[in-house]
């Protein structure tokens, strides 16, 4: 299972990657802003940032939404450097342009998918990893977990190689689950990775551990 952090932020990349259990960065252009990320050149020269702090998969989102757009967009980012993935939001503009990035050899994340009947088109385009949106499918009252679930058991019915990156997670508990579901990769914000540590028994195991051998040795 693929560990990714959700998140433009250098020091939560940083603080993640130092963990050494880091495979990968998601982006989208909400999140670049809530950095103040603003300007082309500026959002290019981020994602180069964070391709410079980690060694793994960072996928940067296009705001086009026209098939020459998109294209246009995607080249540029992969050209960034080559741990960029093309992400591209589920429309059909947008599955026409996966099918282009993935004829090319350009890796993509199509992202904002809400159904299975999406993550089988953007599989039939050949996308490189698909993002369900767990979280914001529960905030509907529907239930995003059993997504995961429905689409890990399609993608295993046919063989497609579309990896599963579960996306808007929201607390750890969800990355369990996602595992139990067999999802490849989830993307997570830091807090939700960081909630993985902890249990209370390994915080008084430790402690006790600390005292009786300083009281043993001094
Ligand atoms: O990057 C896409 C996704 O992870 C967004 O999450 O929390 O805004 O629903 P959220």
């Amino acid at each position: 299972m693929k560990f990714f952090v959700d998140t433009a932020n250098l020091a939560q990349i940083r603080e993640a990657n130092d963990l050494g259990i880091l495979d990968g960065v998601t982006t989208n252009p909400s999140l670049m802003a809530k950095e103040g990320i603003v300007g082309q050149q500026n959002i290019l020269d981020h994602y180069v940032e964070i391709c410079n702090i980690m060694d793994g998969d960072v996928s940067a989102e296009v705001i086009s939404t026209d098939f020459e757009g998109i294209k246009r967009e995607g080249l540029i980012l992969a050209d960034l450097h080559k741990n960029i993935v093309v992400k591209v939001p589920m429309i059909k503009e947008g599955v026409k342009a996966i099918k282009f990035f993935s004829d090319n050899g350009i890796k993509t994340n199509c992202t904002l998918v809400f159904s299975a009947g999406q993550a089988i088109l953007a599989a039939k385009a050949g996308a490189t990893y698909l993002s369900p949106f767990i979280g914001r499918v529960d905030d509907t009252g529907w239930d995003g977990l059993q997504l995961i679930g429905q689409i890990v058991e399609i993608y295993r019915n046919y063989g497609f190689q579309t990896e599963v990156l579960a996306a808007s997670i929201r607390n750890s508990n969800h990355i369990i689950k996602c595992a139990e579901l067999g999802a490849d990769v989830v993307t997570c914000p830091l807090s939700s990775i960081l909630g993985l540590f902890k249990h209370p028994l390994t915080d008084s195991g430790l402690e006790q551990f600390l005292s009786d051998h300083k009281k043993a040795n001094g």
